[in-house]
């Protein structure tokens, strides 16, 4: 790979191009967040019609997944291509005129990049159906010839993330791999005109003044498929991590982002990226490293249960891999793939296996075992308060900040979900997260759609109360807990952070410089505080006693802090 000579290599003249390392990062699902046109499908204008909200929100950057056209076999996540807008969701003018107004709110504006696989309706993909066997076209994808009488049984066992076969066979007889659904085939990164194609995807969005990118499935470009393909009982396992897996996080994988990273620095200020990256802890930060994608999202708080050791152990492995000052630190509670936060933490044993209690509950249609909506929302707060005192950089998912829970009894008949219908309703999917999200308390639609539009999955009754007109008037809202914390976060935060001991095993108690201190109680009694002002609490503080399941901020006077 050459660099452009026209641009500039590393050197910034922006002092703030370090902004990543310690940012506020929201999530926009673009289908689900405003919909400005009233097709019942969030688009590119809606976003730009509420910069003013995600200003007030005090976020530092948004991140938008994919906005490319797609048939929506994978919520977008199946690019039928790299450099155009869904013209459901706008045109390259509404996305630069969406970019113009972000900065000129001062926030930057990450996107999401697809590289493990396309769509099957990419060009590449078509070319590939029409030409022979061994031929360049086919050779961009991963085509093997299969096993058994005629070739009729699939090149291996191997299963896609979203069940079924991970291999899909075509008219005249051969397979082609797909890691996810067979609408999503997998690239062949060993192809120079992969490799190259995606470098222009790069620069085709950095030019057009985007910040960043978000990387999905970083870890499953590189793959060895030297036959014979093992099968699946004889593939290393998670614990397992030394780079030998044929498909997921093989050291060569950081090849192609040194040479993301050369394009990256081409750029005033250098562009960032983080990588989704579902490795073993040990081996995340291969992919936060300077010379590759710099940011790497650590999803360990995704998983962990209601329970200060889980939490304290996440926390400490998390901050001794990225070392210190902890530039790459990320945190992340909930996103567009997983059951949200406040459902996760209200359902009965969620101190004990939240995320195999959500999938239960979700498969009852949200009926058991019964939510306590009101303990979720309490300790979503909590953990909130918590992950945002922490150093590093914070992402938030869009609706966390109105506080809404999981919608569990979505129908059958609306899901959209790839995960749903190939596993054959054993999992529900991802719809219940990704319900477009109430502006106002009046239905139709919450005000997600301009006129009289239908939202593209329904939204539930009570959206009502969470909507952002009903939590605005309210100063006890989760809309305002979170205001408040991420514009008393941009004062406080500074490189550092240490452990405050305490006697009791079930409160997290830590310390920041300038006197910041943050602590958790997931005890079920209330804590007393120590000494401080109260700066903001997930809960009422009642006589310096911190209720269960709550978190305060506190600042202490310079010089006693316990670093
Ligand atoms: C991860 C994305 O977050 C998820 O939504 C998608 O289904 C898979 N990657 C496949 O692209």
């Amino acid at each position: 790979m050459t660099a452009n000579p026209a641009r500039p290599t590393r050197k910034t003249t922006d002092m703030n191009s370090d902004w990543w390392t310690d940012a506020v990062v929201y999530q926009i699902y673009p289908r689900s967040f405003a919909d400005s046109d009233g097709d019942g499908i969030g688009d590119l204008r809606g976003v730009t019609a509420r910069v003013p909200y995600l200003a007030s929100l005090g976020v530092d950057a948004v991140w938008i997944s994919p906005f490319y056209p797609s048939a929506l076999a994978d919520g977008g996540y199946d690019v039928d291509d790299y450099r155009a807008i869904d013209p459901r969701l706008g045109t390259l003018e509404d996305f630069d005129d969406m970019v113009e107004a972000l900065h000129g709110a001062g926030i930057r504006v990450i996107i999401d990049i697809v590289p493990n696989h396309t769509s099957n309706r990419h060009r590449w993909f078509s070319e590939a159906l029409a030409a022979p066997k061994d031929s360049a076209a086919r050779d961009r994808y991963i085509f093997r010839d299969g096993t058994g009488p005629a070739g009729s049984q699939p090149p291996s066992d191997w299963q896609s993330i979203f069940s079924g076969p991970a291999w899909t066979r075509v008219a005249d007889g051969q397979w082609y791999l797909h890691l996810f659904a067979p609408e999503q085939p997998d690239l062949n990164w060993r192809h120079p005109e992969v490799r190259q194609d995606f470098l222009t995807t790069l620069r085709f969005w950095a030019d057009r003044g985007v910040d960043g990118f978000r990387v999905d499935v970083a870890h499953g470009l590189a793959k060895d498929l030297t036959e014979p393909l093992a099968p699946t009982a004889h593939l290393p396992g998670p614990a397992e991590a030394n780079g030998t897996h044929p498909l997921w996080d093989r050291d060569e994988v950081h090849d192609i982002y040194a040479e993301w990273r050369t394009v990256f620095n081409e750029y005033d200020p250098p562009r960032m990226a983080v990588a989704e990256a579902c490795v073993h802890p040990t081996r995340r930060h291969r992919y936060a490293h300077p010379d590759g994608l710099g940011q790497a999202f650590n999803f360990d708080l995704l998983e962990a249960a209601w329970d200060a050791d889980q939490f304290r152990s996440c926390i400490d492995r998390h901050l001794c891999e990225v070392g210190s000052p902890a530039t790459t630190a990320t945190w992340v509670l909930s996103n567009h793939d997983v059951v949200r936060h406040a459902t996760r933490y209200g359902l009965p044993g969620a101190e004990k296996q939240p995320r195999d209690l959500a999938n239960a509950w979700l498969l009852s249609n949200g009926d058991q075992p019964p939510l306590d909506r009101a303990l979720g929302l309490r300790r979503a707060g909590a953990a909130t308060l918590l992950t945002l005192a922490l150093p590093g950089s914070v992402y938030l998912y869009q609706g966390e900040e109105l506080g809404l829970h999981e919608v569990g009894d979505l129908p059958a008949e609306v899901l959209q979900d790839p995960e749903f219908r190939r596993s054959h309703g054993a999992r529900k999917g991802r719809d219940g997260c990704r319900v477009p999200i109430p502006w106002t308390a009046e239905e139709p639609s919450f005000g997600f759609s301009d006129g009289t539009g239908t939202p593209h999955l329904p939204q539930p009754g009570w959206f009502a109360n969470h909507s952002v007109s009903a939590q605005e008037v309210d100063p006890d809202s989760t809309l305002e807990l979170y205001r408040r914390a991420i514009a008393l976060r941009a004062k406080l935060q500074s490189p550092g952070f240490g452990w405050h001991h305490e006697s009791n095993p079930r409160v997290l108690h830590f310390t920041r410089p300038g006197g910041w201190q943050c602590v958790t109680n997931f005890s079920p009694d209330p804590v007393a505080l120590p000494p401080g002002t109260v700066v903001l609490s997930s809960a009422p503080v009642v006589y310096r006693q911190l209720p269960p399941d709550a978190t305060a901020w506190i600042l202490i006077s310079e010089g006693s802090t316990h670093e």
